[in-house]
Protein backbone atom coordinates (compact mmCIF):
# COMPACT_ATOMS: atom_id res chain seq x y z
CA UNK A 1 0.00 0.00 0.00
CA UNK A 2 1.18 3.79 -0.77
CA UNK A 3 0.19 5.31 2.28
CA UNK A 4 -0.88 3.60 5.77
CA UNK A 5 -4.48 1.39 5.48
CA UNK A 6 -5.13 -0.28 8.75
CA UNK A 7 -6.46 -3.38 7.69
CA UNK A 8 -4.94 -3.73 3.65
CA UNK A 9 -1.74 -5.64 5.13
CA UNK A 10 -3.08 -8.99 6.08
CA UNK A 11 -5.60 -8.51 3.41
CA UNK A 12 -3.13 -8.02 0.41
CA UNK A 13 -0.97 -10.43 2.43
CA UNK A 14 -3.77 -13.16 2.02
CA UNK A 15 -4.85 -12.57 -1.18
CA UNK A 16 -1.20 -12.87 -2.55
CA UNK A 17 -1.08 -15.96 -0.39
CA UNK A 18 -4.03 -17.69 -2.63
CA UNK A 19 -3.22 -16.43 -5.85
CA UNK A 20 -5.93 -14.52 -6.22
CA UNK A 21 -3.90 -10.83 -6.83
CA UNK A 22 -1.40 -10.40 -9.14
CA UNK A 23 0.40 -7.03 -9.78
CA UNK A 24 2.34 -6.37 -13.32
CA UNK A 25 3.44 -3.51 -15.52
CA UNK A 26 2.58 -5.58 -18.93
CA UNK A 27 -0.80 -4.09 -20.12
CA UNK A 28 -1.02 -7.05 -21.74
CA UNK A 29 -2.99 -8.59 -18.41
CA UNK A 30 -5.82 -6.42 -18.93
CA UNK A 31 -6.80 -8.95 -21.92
CA UNK A 32 -7.72 -11.27 -19.42
CA UNK A 33 -9.69 -9.50 -17.10
CA UNK A 34 -13.95 -9.32 -17.55
CA UNK A 35 -13.47 -5.90 -15.36
CA UNK A 36 -10.70 -3.34 -15.79
CA UNK A 37 -10.97 -0.77 -12.64
CA UNK A 38 -8.46 2.69 -13.92
CA UNK A 39 -7.74 4.34 -10.82
CA UNK A 40 -5.05 6.44 -11.82
CA UNK A 41 -4.24 10.19 -10.32
CA UNK A 42 -6.14 12.70 -11.31
CA UNK A 43 -4.72 16.05 -10.35
CA UNK A 44 -4.59 19.91 -11.13
CA UNK A 45 -1.48 21.44 -12.05
CA UNK A 46 0.38 24.04 -10.39
CA UNK A 47 -2.23 26.79 -11.75
CA UNK A 48 -4.95 25.20 -10.43
CA UNK A 49 -6.19 23.88 -13.89
CA UNK A 50 -7.89 20.47 -14.41
CA UNK A 51 -5.54 17.66 -15.85
CA UNK A 52 -8.61 16.69 -18.39
CA UNK A 53 -7.09 14.88 -20.63
CA UNK A 54 -4.51 12.83 -18.70
CA UNK A 55 -7.29 10.03 -18.01
CA UNK A 56 -8.56 9.98 -21.71
CA UNK A 57 -4.80 9.81 -22.83
CA UNK A 58 -3.77 7.08 -20.30
CA UNK A 59 -7.08 4.86 -22.13
CA UNK A 60 -6.09 5.51 -25.59
CA UNK A 61 -2.62 3.94 -24.61
CA UNK A 62 -4.24 1.30 -23.04
CA UNK A 63 -6.87 0.64 -25.86
CA UNK A 64 -5.62 -1.64 -27.62
CA UNK A 65 -5.01 -4.17 -24.87
CA UNK A 66 -8.65 -4.19 -23.91
CA UNK A 67 -11.08 -6.64 -25.44
CA UNK A 68 -14.31 -6.29 -26.63
CA UNK A 69 -17.29 -7.30 -24.29
CA UNK A 70 -15.31 -5.99 -21.38
CA UNK A 71 -16.56 -3.53 -18.77
CA UNK A 72 -14.23 -0.30 -18.15
CA UNK A 73 -14.63 1.16 -14.36
CA UNK A 74 -13.45 4.18 -14.33
CA UNK A 75 -13.09 4.87 -10.85
CA UNK A 76 -10.68 7.94 -10.20
CA UNK A 77 -12.16 11.11 -9.46
CA UNK A 78 -13.17 12.76 -13.42
CA UNK A 79 -13.50 16.23 -14.45
CA UNK A 80 -17.01 16.53 -15.92
CA UNK A 81 -17.28 15.28 -19.14
CA UNK A 82 -14.80 12.65 -19.23
CA UNK A 83 -16.27 9.85 -19.20
CA UNK A 84 -18.36 10.96 -22.56
CA UNK A 85 -14.81 11.97 -24.07
CA UNK A 86 -14.30 8.09 -22.86
CA UNK A 87 -17.35 6.40 -24.46
CA UNK A 88 -16.38 8.87 -27.69
CA UNK A 89 -12.90 8.14 -27.81
CA UNK A 90 -13.46 4.01 -27.32
CA UNK A 91 -16.54 4.08 -29.91
CA UNK A 92 -14.07 5.75 -32.78
CA UNK A 93 -11.79 3.22 -31.96
CA UNK A 94 -13.99 0.53 -33.24
CA UNK A 95 -14.07 -1.01 -29.70
CA UNK A 96 -17.24 -2.69 -27.78
CA UNK A 97 -17.05 -1.78 -24.17
CA UNK A 98 -19.28 -1.13 -21.62
CA UNK A 99 -17.92 2.13 -19.72
CA UNK A 100 -18.97 3.09 -16.02
CA UNK A 101 -18.32 5.80 -13.88
CA UNK A 102 -18.54 4.80 -10.27
CA UNK A 103 -16.37 7.72 -8.23
CA UNK A 104 -14.45 5.99 -5.04
CA UNK A 105 -15.70 7.42 -1.58
CA UNK A 106 -13.86 5.85 1.11
CA UNK A 107 -11.29 8.77 3.05
CA UNK A 108 -7.66 7.71 2.89
CA UNK A 109 -6.69 5.53 6.15
CA UNK A 110 -10.64 4.32 6.56
CA UNK A 111 -10.61 1.99 2.98
CA UNK A 112 -10.99 -1.48 4.87
CA UNK A 113 -14.35 -0.26 7.07
CA UNK A 114 -15.79 2.02 3.82
CA UNK A 115 -14.93 0.14 1.02
CA UNK A 116 -17.94 -2.37 2.56
CA UNK A 117 -19.98 0.29 4.21
CA UNK A 118 -20.34 3.17 2.13
CA UNK A 119 -23.03 3.12 -0.58
CA UNK A 120 -21.66 2.62 -3.82
CA UNK A 121 -22.57 5.34 -6.14
CA UNK A 122 -22.59 3.53 -9.91
CA UNK A 123 -23.31 5.37 -13.54
CA UNK A 124 -23.37 4.30 -17.27
CA UNK A 125 -24.37 5.26 -20.28
CA UNK A 126 -25.94 1.75 -21.15
CA UNK A 127 -28.48 -0.75 -19.04
CA UNK A 128 -25.80 -3.19 -19.34
CA UNK A 129 -22.86 -1.08 -18.14
CA UNK A 130 -24.78 0.07 -15.07
CA UNK A 131 -25.70 -3.64 -14.42
CA UNK A 132 -22.42 -5.14 -14.96
CA UNK A 133 -21.05 -2.71 -12.91
CA UNK A 134 -23.55 -3.05 -10.06
CA UNK A 135 -22.93 -6.34 -10.21
CA UNK A 136 -19.16 -6.18 -9.62
CA UNK A 137 -19.57 -3.24 -6.77
CA UNK A 138 -22.53 -5.77 -4.68
CA UNK A 139 -19.42 -8.00 -3.94
CA UNK A 140 -18.11 -4.88 -1.77
CA UNK A 141 -21.42 -3.55 -0.78
CA UNK A 142 -25.50 -4.24 -0.95
CA UNK A 143 -26.47 -0.62 -1.39
CA UNK A 144 -26.39 0.72 -5.11
CA UNK A 145 -27.28 4.08 -6.02
CA UNK A 146 -27.47 4.48 -9.79
CA UNK A 147 -26.91 8.19 -11.66
CA UNK A 148 -26.15 9.23 -15.11
CA UNK A 149 -22.19 9.75 -15.64
CA UNK A 150 -22.54 13.34 -15.78
CA UNK A 151 -24.75 13.48 -12.57
CA UNK A 152 -21.89 11.02 -10.92
CA UNK A 153 -18.61 13.20 -12.12
CA UNK A 154 -20.81 16.15 -10.12
CA UNK A 155 -22.10 13.70 -7.15
CA UNK A 156 -18.03 12.92 -7.06
CA UNK A 157 -17.18 16.49 -7.08
CA UNK A 158 -19.90 17.94 -4.87
CA UNK A 159 -18.88 15.92 -1.95
CA UNK A 160 -15.52 16.76 -1.69
CA UNK A 161 -15.72 20.87 -2.11
CA UNK A 162 -18.38 20.43 0.60
CA UNK A 163 -16.23 18.76 2.86
CA UNK A 164 -13.70 21.52 1.69
CA UNK A 165 -16.26 24.12 2.32
CA UNK A 166 -17.35 23.30 5.75
CA UNK A 167 -13.63 22.89 6.89
CA UNK A 168 -13.15 26.66 5.59
CA UNK A 169 -16.46 27.69 7.58
CA UNK A 170 -14.76 26.53 10.69
CA UNK A 171 -11.53 27.99 10.07
CA UNK A 172 -13.01 31.57 8.68
CA UNK A 173 -15.20 30.88 12.33
CA UNK A 174 -11.71 29.97 14.17
CA UNK A 175 -10.27 33.51 12.97
CA UNK A 176 -13.28 35.39 13.56
CA UNK A 177 -13.23 34.09 17.54
CA UNK A 178 -9.16 34.76 17.87
CA UNK A 179 -9.21 37.68 16.07
CA UNK A 180 -11.63 39.10 19.20
CA UNK A 181 -9.61 37.01 21.93
CA UNK A 182 -11.93 34.27 22.40
CA UNK A 183 -11.54 30.68 21.94
CA UNK A 184 -13.36 29.29 18.86
CA UNK A 185 -13.23 25.22 20.26
CA UNK A 186 -14.94 26.41 23.25
CA UNK A 187 -17.53 28.16 21.80
CA UNK A 188 -18.18 25.30 19.01
CA UNK A 189 -18.14 22.67 21.64
CA UNK A 190 -20.89 24.59 23.13
CA UNK A 191 -23.24 25.50 20.65
CA UNK A 192 -22.77 22.22 19.14
CA UNK A 193 -23.55 20.21 22.36
CA UNK A 194 -27.30 18.39 22.61
CA UNK A 195 -27.74 20.71 19.58
CA UNK A 196 -28.28 18.22 16.29
CA UNK A 197 -28.37 21.03 13.67
CA UNK A 198 -24.55 21.90 14.49
CA UNK A 199 -22.69 18.84 14.98
CA UNK A 200 -21.80 18.78 11.74
CA UNK A 201 -19.28 22.18 11.80
CA UNK A 202 -16.06 20.84 11.97
CA UNK A 203 -12.96 22.10 14.43
CA UNK A 204 -10.42 24.91 12.70
CA UNK A 205 -7.08 23.17 11.44
CA UNK A 206 -5.07 22.71 8.34
CA UNK A 207 -7.35 21.18 6.09
CA UNK A 208 -5.17 19.63 2.82
CA UNK A 209 -4.37 16.56 1.65
CA UNK A 210 -4.80 15.04 -2.45
CA UNK A 211 -7.98 15.98 -2.86
CA UNK A 212 -10.27 18.42 -1.47
CA UNK A 213 -8.99 21.74 -3.17
CA UNK A 214 -7.95 19.83 -6.12
CA UNK A 215 -11.87 18.73 -6.54
CA UNK A 216 -13.13 21.98 -5.32
CA UNK A 217 -10.67 23.83 -8.15
CA UNK A 218 -11.97 21.08 -10.60
CA UNK A 219 -15.63 22.17 -9.73
CA UNK A 220 -14.61 25.78 -10.30
CA UNK A 221 -12.77 25.22 -13.72
CA UNK A 222 -16.10 23.07 -15.00
CA UNK A 223 -18.18 26.22 -13.86
CA UNK A 224 -15.87 28.84 -15.25
CA UNK A 225 -14.22 29.59 -12.64
CA UNK A 226 -17.42 30.99 -11.01
CA UNK A 227 -17.22 29.70 -7.98
CA UNK A 228 -17.08 32.17 -5.50
CA UNK A 229 -17.46 29.72 -2.48
CA UNK A 230 -14.89 26.94 -3.46
CA UNK A 231 -12.72 29.92 -4.08
CA UNK A 232 -13.34 31.69 -0.84
CA UNK A 233 -12.35 28.71 0.85
CA UNK A 234 -9.54 27.86 -0.81
CA UNK A 235 -8.40 30.84 0.34
CA UNK A 236 -9.11 30.15 3.66
CA UNK A 237 -7.67 26.89 4.30
CA UNK A 238 -4.68 27.63 2.51
CA UNK A 239 -4.15 31.07 4.45
CA UNK A 240 -4.31 29.34 7.70
CA UNK A 241 -0.39 28.97 8.04
CA UNK A 242 0.12 32.76 7.17
CA UNK A 243 -2.22 33.67 9.14
CA UNK A 244 -0.64 31.38 12.05
CA UNK A 245 2.36 32.68 11.28
CA UNK A 246 1.31 36.64 11.37
CA UNK A 247 -0.37 36.14 14.76
CA UNK A 248 2.95 34.03 15.87
CA UNK A 249 4.94 37.55 14.76
CA UNK A 250 2.88 39.82 17.07
CA UNK A 251 3.70 37.53 19.95
CA UNK A 252 6.79 36.44 19.48
CA UNK A 253 10.34 37.70 18.17
CA UNK A 254 10.07 35.00 15.70
CA UNK A 255 13.57 35.66 14.13
CA UNK A 256 15.18 34.96 17.43
CA UNK A 257 13.30 31.63 17.56
CA UNK A 258 13.80 27.96 16.76
CA UNK A 259 10.10 26.67 15.64
CA UNK A 260 8.89 22.57 16.08
CA UNK A 261 6.61 21.24 13.81
CA UNK A 262 4.76 18.34 15.17
CA UNK A 263 2.84 16.23 12.43
CA UNK A 264 4.15 16.28 8.53
CA UNK A 265 0.82 13.91 7.40
CA UNK A 266 -1.74 16.35 5.58
CA UNK A 267 -4.06 14.50 8.34
CA UNK A 268 -4.04 12.81 11.79
CA UNK A 269 -2.58 9.44 12.00
CA UNK A 270 -1.66 9.68 8.33
CA UNK A 271 1.38 8.70 6.92
CA UNK A 272 1.00 11.04 3.48
CA UNK A 273 1.86 13.86 3.17
CA UNK A 274 0.91 14.87 -0.28
CA UNK A 275 -0.35 18.46 0.00
CA UNK A 276 0.12 18.81 3.80
CA UNK A 277 -0.26 22.18 4.76
CA UNK A 278 2.79 21.22 7.71
CA UNK A 279 5.16 21.75 4.69
CA UNK A 280 3.13 25.45 3.93
CA UNK A 281 3.87 26.56 7.35
CA UNK A 282 7.55 25.01 7.41
CA UNK A 283 7.75 27.38 4.47
CA UNK A 284 7.00 30.09 5.57
CA UNK A 285 8.39 29.79 8.86
CA UNK A 286 12.13 28.82 7.32
CA UNK A 287 11.59 32.23 5.84
CA UNK A 288 10.60 34.19 9.21
CA UNK A 289 12.20 31.94 12.26
CA UNK A 290 15.55 31.76 12.93
CA UNK A 291 15.37 27.50 12.47
CA UNK A 292 12.82 25.14 11.64
CA UNK A 293 12.60 21.57 13.03
CA UNK A 294 10.05 19.12 11.86
CA UNK A 295 9.41 15.61 13.01
CA UNK A 296 6.71 13.02 12.15
CA UNK A 297 6.04 9.57 13.68
CA UNK A 298 4.30 7.81 10.73
CA UNK A 299 5.76 9.21 7.96
CA UNK A 300 9.15 7.27 6.56
CA UNK A 301 9.27 9.51 3.10
CA UNK A 302 11.22 12.93 4.32
CA UNK A 303 14.83 12.71 4.91
CA UNK A 304 14.64 16.56 6.54
CA UNK A 305 12.49 14.84 9.42
CA UNK A 306 14.14 14.88 13.08
CA UNK A 307 13.36 12.82 16.15
CA UNK A 308 10.51 14.20 18.54
CA UNK A 309 12.99 14.23 21.43
CA UNK A 310 15.10 16.36 19.33
CA UNK A 311 12.80 18.60 18.37
CA UNK A 312 11.72 19.04 22.25
CA UNK A 313 15.09 19.74 23.07
CA UNK A 314 16.03 22.22 20.57
CA UNK A 315 13.05 24.52 19.68
CA UNK A 316 11.69 27.59 21.27
CA UNK A 317 8.28 27.39 20.29
CA UNK A 318 5.76 24.07 18.85
CA UNK A 319 3.21 24.21 16.26
CA UNK A 320 1.12 21.00 15.59
CA UNK A 321 0.60 20.56 12.38
CA UNK A 322 -1.27 17.37 11.81
CA UNK A 323 -3.34 16.40 15.31
CA UNK A 324 -1.32 13.10 16.10
CA UNK A 325 -3.16 11.86 19.36
CA UNK A 326 0.88 11.35 19.90
CA UNK A 327 0.81 14.52 20.96
CA UNK A 328 -2.76 15.00 23.03
CA UNK A 329 -0.51 14.50 26.31
CA UNK A 330 2.54 14.89 25.09
CA UNK A 331 4.58 16.33 28.22
CA UNK A 332 6.23 19.92 27.12
CA UNK A 333 7.69 23.46 28.84
CA UNK A 334 7.31 24.66 25.88
CA UNK A 335 4.37 27.14 24.41
CA UNK A 336 2.03 25.09 21.82
CA UNK A 337 0.30 26.31 19.07
CA UNK A 338 -2.30 24.23 18.76
CA UNK A 339 -5.25 25.15 16.18
CA UNK A 340 -7.31 22.30 16.56
CA UNK A 341 -6.97 22.43 20.54
CA UNK A 342 -6.02 18.56 20.70
CA UNK A 343 -4.56 19.14 23.78
CA UNK A 344 -7.43 21.13 25.37
CA UNK A 345 -5.48 24.66 26.45
CA UNK A 346 -6.49 26.50 23.19
CA UNK A 347 -4.87 27.42 20.06
CA UNK A 348 -2.35 29.87 21.55
CA UNK A 349 -2.14 32.33 18.29
N1 LIG B 1 -6.48 8.35 -2.09
C1 LIG B 1 -7.75 8.25 -1.71
O1 LIG B 1 -8.06 7.88 -0.56
C2 LIG B 1 -8.88 8.57 -2.69
C3 LIG B 1 -10.19 8.55 -2.23
C4 LIG B 1 -11.20 8.79 -3.13
C5 LIG B 1 -10.90 9.07 -4.46
N2 LIG B 1 -9.62 9.12 -4.89
C6 LIG B 1 -9.34 9.38 -6.30
O2 LIG B 1 -8.71 8.24 -6.83
C7 LIG B 1 -7.77 8.63 -7.84
C8 LIG B 1 -6.39 8.10 -7.50
O3 LIG B 1 -6.00 8.68 -6.27
P1 LIG B 1 -4.61 8.33 -5.61
O4 LIG B 1 -4.58 9.09 -4.33
O5 LIG B 1 -4.40 6.85 -5.58
O6 LIG B 1 -3.65 9.00 -6.70
P2 LIG B 1 -2.09 8.78 -6.93
O7 LIG B 1 -1.68 9.76 -7.94
O8 LIG B 1 -1.40 8.71 -5.61
O9 LIG B 1 -2.00 7.29 -7.48
C9 LIG B 1 -2.33 6.95 -8.78
C10 LIG B 1 -1.45 5.79 -9.21
O10 LIG B 1 -1.72 5.49 -10.58
C11 LIG B 1 -0.52 5.20 -11.22
N3 LIG B 1 -0.70 5.39 -12.66
C12 LIG B 1 -0.77 6.53 -13.34
N4 LIG B 1 -0.92 6.28 -14.67
C13 LIG B 1 -0.97 4.93 -14.80
C14 LIG B 1 -1.13 4.04 -15.91
N5 LIG B 1 -1.26 4.50 -17.15
N6 LIG B 1 -1.13 2.73 -15.68
C15 LIG B 1 -1.00 2.25 -14.41
N7 LIG B 1 -0.86 3.04 -13.35
C16 LIG B 1 -0.83 4.36 -13.54
C17 LIG B 1 0.46 6.17 -10.61
O11 LIG B 1 1.78 5.74 -10.81
C18 LIG B 1 0.04 6.10 -9.15
O12 LIG B 1 0.67 5.05 -8.49
C19 LIG B 1 -7.85 10.15 -7.91
O13 LIG B 1 -8.75 10.52 -8.93
C20 LIG B 1 -8.39 10.53 -6.55
O14 LIG B 1 -9.04 11.77 -6.60
C21 LIG B 1 -8.58 8.85 -4.03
Amino acid sequence: MPFDEPGAPEVLRKVLDDGSFQASADPEILSRADAVVVVIGTPIDKHLNPEALEVPGEIAKLTPHFADGQLLVLRSTLYPGVTSMVERQLAAAGRRIDVAFCPERIAEGKAMVELFSLPQLVSGRSEEARSRAAKLFRNLTAEIVELTPEEAELAKLFTNTWRYIKFATANQLFMIANDFGLDYSKIRDALAHDYPRAQDLPGAGLAAGPCLLKDTMQLAAFNNNQFTLGHSAMLINEGLPLYTVAKLEERFQLGDLTVGILGMAFKAESDDIRSSLSYRLKRILAFKAKRVLCTDPYVAVDPDLVPLDQVLEQSDLLVIGAPHQEYRQLQTQLPVVDLTNLRGQGSLV
